[in-house]
């Protein structure tokens, strides 16, 4: 018998059945999106009350939240009061409560949103053996959230326990690259008339490797043992340049569309940012040592070529430290450095002799999000500023714009951004313009005809650490039905990936909270999108699992296709949460994402006729990069918890 406080939870019949509450058990193994799971409270620590009605028994949490019980067939029933706490009541908190066992969905509460009247729960638990209790931030933020597990409780003739979520290995799929040389990343590359032309073949392969180029345009050369194009171009037009690449080991070739016009950012960008590892704590080492790492990994020979400075480089109005105060301008109104970046130029002069590009960030508003000089009313000096210092790329963050916008309506969204892509254009060298405003106003149907040539479709990925995963799912897979709006010159940005070493908002980074399977996802979904391939962790921390997620040739050339169509789903099954994608590739062949993005493991099937094929047809696994032979009609995998499969179908 449980006795919890006075309440008598069980009859006791020796042998029988007892009832655990779900707080008596350990909760250490539960995770959630904020604050720490609490044992008979609201997750704030308050009474937990639902629907005005205070319960003394339950546990506490925050979506996303997930806890995992072992049952061993021991259970009989569950029974629990669920909604979300009243002490949110009046804020946006929204959120689904899920009971899911032995890969059967047994309860799913639907939206529950604070002051709404709880639901009861009552489940045959008979012969299960796993049971999850799932809290989703019912596809918006994670805010207010605060969900309770009221008087939870589990039947059951032995205690059941918490556990982790089953153990994943960290397997590396991607082969080690081969000794004989291949051409990787962009092969399409756009750059303006007289604008300078810095493109670095990227190629694996053993060194030395010698280079060659059939059919440059007159103005630009190859240094031969570096494999980099410089010079410029005078005349518009399209160059279709055979790279060749030889070592001891044998010879490749590839064409690369050399594009001079007026559309920059052909495939979508590949690079770094300093954001997810260094946030407010940036300086000039931390990114020579960023591009010291994509050479010495050999990050830049798969196609890796930006190097960008997020925020918090210029100066910071009120700070403290020496180091981030001083003159905001100069005299003639030029933005200032702070004392951690001494020589602006000098830096993108050493990003620049690596064969990489280099990126800074800035708000249209007085201030950065993060509190340093914006460039509102010095766009123009600005944007030659960053020219003048040698930058390639250039992220424009809306922050504190929000209060001198004057609204949300199109032609307010519109503005700043219009303004800063012109004046760019002026500059006489080639600046990607990157929109960060975090999709508001639809922005994939207007960024491109503003100048843009990425924005980004929601808030941050990671501004949670422990919601990266839930961010992940909602912002990339919710990409599905705006494909139609990515494509050459202006792509959809669902953000960075965030994989290795990333922050943890804490002071410190932590290794990716993102599961082995999730991150083979994350990485499958941005090249099925066509998404911009910009890893935001730490670059001196790479480990062989890491840079075999960032550096598979298989999916980057699914990423980078010259064609530029964005994925999208063609099936899904709800029941399971599986679903399949695909990407037209220019080939046409098409690249198919087999997702599982359900709790257990699960079969998923793409069938040929579900992307206008017919069989049979020959099938080539990209991460194991590995021809399966061929298929009848489609392809069937066991697809683990939140995995996936990826596939060429010729
Ligand atoms: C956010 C932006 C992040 C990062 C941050 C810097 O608004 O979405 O990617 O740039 O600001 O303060």
């Amino acid at each position: 018998m449980i006795l919890l406080g006075s309440l008598v939870l069980s009859a006791c019949i020796s042998g029988g059945p007892e009832w655990y509450p779900l707080s008596s058990l350990d909760l250490a193994p539960m995770r959630q999106g904020w604050g720490a799971p609490a044992k008979n409270m609201a997750v704030e620590g308050k009474p937990m009350t639902l629907g005005g009605k205070r319960l003394e028994n339950g546990v506490g949490t925050h979506a996303p939240s997930t806890m995992w019980l072992e049952l061993g067939g021991k259970a009989e029933r569950f029974t629990a009061t669920v909604g979300v706490d009243d002490e949110v009541m009046g804020k946006p908190g929204s959120v689904v409560f899920k009971v899911l066992a032995d890969g059967l969905t047994l309860f799913d509460s639907g939206v529950m949103k604070p002051g709404m009247q709880p639901k009861q729960v009552d489940l045959d638990l008979t012969g299960l053996s796993k049971m999850l209790l799932i809290v989703t931030e019912a596809g918006d933020s994670i805010d207010y959230d605060h969900a309770d597990w009221g008087d939870a409780k589990i039947l059951a003739t032995a205690a059941p326990s918490t556990m982790s979520a089953p153990a994943e290995d960290r397997v590396v799929l991607t082969p080690k690259p081969l000794p004989t040389p291949r051409i990787n990343g962009a092969m399409a590359w756009g750059v303006r008339p007289g604008s300078p032309v810095l493109y670095t073949i990227a190629a694996t392969g053993e060194r030395p490797m010698e280079f060659r180029a059939d059919g440059l345009p007159d103005g630009v050369t190859l240094d031969s043992r570096t494999g980099r194009l410089s010079g410029s171009i005078a005349k518009a037009g399209e160059y279709p340049v055979v790279l060749h690449a030889k070592n001891a080991k044998g010879v490749a070739e590839r064409t690369l569309m050399l594009v001079c016009g007026e559309t920059l950012a052909l495939t979508p960008h590949m690079g770094w940012n300093s954001w997810y590892v260094w946030e407010n704590h940036v300086t000039d080492a931390s990114m020579r040592a960023a591009a010291d790492a994509m050479a010495s990994t050999g990050m830049i020979d798969h196609g890796y070529m930006y190097v960008n400075i997020d925020d918090c480089w210029a100066i910071k109005p009120g700070a403290k430290d020496p180091l981030l105060s001083g003159k905001e301008r100069d005299e003639r109104g030029r933005i200032n450095a702070n004392g951690r970046f001494p020589d602006m130029k000098g830096l993108t002069d050493y990003i620049h002799s690596k064969g990489l590009k280099a990126g800074i960030y800035t708000s249209p508003g007085k201030l950065t999000c993060a509190g340093f000089v914006g460039s509102y009313h010095h766009e123009a000096e600005d944007a030659a500023r960053f020219a003048e210092w040698g930058f390639d790329f250039l992220k424009y963050d809306w922050c504190s714009y929000e209060d001198v916008s004057g609204g949300h309506g199109r032609a307010e969204l519109r503005k700043p951004y219009e303004l800063m892509a012109t004046l760019l254009k002026d500059q006489p060298r080639d600046l990607v313009l990157n929109l960060c405003q975090y999709g508001m106003g639809n922005v994939w149907e207007w960024g491109k005809e503003v100048g843009g040539h990425s924005w980004r479709t929601a808030g941050d990925l990671g501004g949670s650490f422990e919601g990266i995963a839930s961010a992940m799912f909602r912002d990339g897979f919710g990409l599905a039905e705006r494909a139609a709006f990515s494509g050459p010159g202006g792509w959809n940005d669902p953000d960075y990936l965030l994989l290795g070493y990333i922050s943890n908002w804490k002071g410190s980074t932590s290794p990716t909270p993102l599961t082995p399977n999730e991150q083979y996802t994350h990485v499958s979904l941005w090249c099925l999108l066509g998404a911009p391939l910009i890893f935001s962790g730490d670059m001196t921390r790479l480990d062989e699992f890491t840079l075999g997620l960032l550096t598979n040739d298989d999916l980057i050339d699914v990423d980078q296709d010259v064609l530029g169509r964005a994925g999208s789903r063609v099936a899904m099954d709800e029941a399971t949460a599986t679903e399949v994608w695909a990407k037209p590739l220019s080939d046409g062949s098409v690249a198919l994402g087999l997702f599982n993005r359900g709790e257990f493991e699960g079969t998923v099937k793409a069938r040929w006729i579900d992307v206008g094929l017919s069989g049979p047809r020959a099938v080539r696994d990209l991460w194991r990069q590995k021809d399966l032979g061929q298929f009848a009609d489609g392809f069937e995998a066991v697809v683990p918890r939140h995995g996936c499969v990826v596939i060429r179908v010729k």
